[in-house]
C-alpha cells in the first residue's frame, strides 16, 4: 500500500532520496576516514587528537544510520554497492597526509570537509523545512553535530 508518509511530501520524491543517498556515501566515508586518522596519527598530542577523530567516526557512522532509515521509509533504496560512495558522495575523498605527525593537515582537511557538510545539510534543510518536515527534522540534527565537528577542530588548532 502507498504510504501516507510519503504522499505527504511536497517536493520531487525521487530527487530527494538522491540527495539523501549523496549524504550518506559522504557520511560514510568521512567515517572510515576518521577511523583510518584515528589509527594513523603519531607524535605530541596524537592521543588527544586520535580521541577526537575517533568519536567523530562514531557520529558519522550514526549518520549513516539517520539517513538510511529516512531513505527507506520513503521507499527509497540506500546504496547498495560501497563502491558506489565515491561516486555519489557530494564531497571529494580526502586522504590522509603521507606525514602522520602532520596533525594540521588532517585537521584542516576534516574542517573543510565539515564545511562541506554543513553547506550541504543547510541546502538540504532549506529545500525540505516546509515540503517535508520529518526528513528536515533528521537533516536538522545532523546539521546541528556537523557544526559541532567544526568547532571541535577549529579549538584543536586553536582558532
Ligand atoms: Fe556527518
Ligand atoms: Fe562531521
Amino acid at each position: 500500500m502507498k504510504r501516507k508518509g510519503v504522499e505527504i511530501i511536497d517536493i520531487n520524491v525521487k530527487e530527494l532520496i538522491k540527495d539523501l543517498n549523496r549524504a550518506l556515501a559522504a557520511e560514510a566515508l568521512a567515517a572510515y576516514r576518521y577511523k583510518l586518522l584515528s589509527n594513523l596519527v603519531s607524535g605530541i598530542n596524537s592521543p588527544q587528537v586520535a580521541e577526537v577523530f575517533n568519536e567523530m567516526s562514531k557520529d558519522e557512522w550514526n549518520h549513516v544510520g539517520l539517513l538510511m532509515e529516512r531513505i527507506v521509509q520513503i521507499e527509497g533504496k540506500p546504496i547498495t554497492n560501497t563502491s558506489d560512495w565515491q561516486k555519489y558522495s557530494y564531497s571529494t575523498y580526502k586522504e590522509p597526509p603521507k606525514d602522520p605527525t602532520d596533525l594540521e593537515k588532517m585537521i584542516k582537511d576534516s574542517v573543510e570537509d565539515e564545511r562541506e557538510a554543513i553547506d550541504f545539510y543547510n541546502k538540504l534543510y532549506s529545500k525540505t523545512q516546509h515540503a517535508d518536515p520529518v526528513t528536515a527534522q533528521v537533516i536538522q540534527e545532523i546539521l546541528a553535530e556537523e557544526v559541532d565537528d567544526e568547532d571541535k577542530l577549529l579549538r584543536l588548532l586553536g582558532e
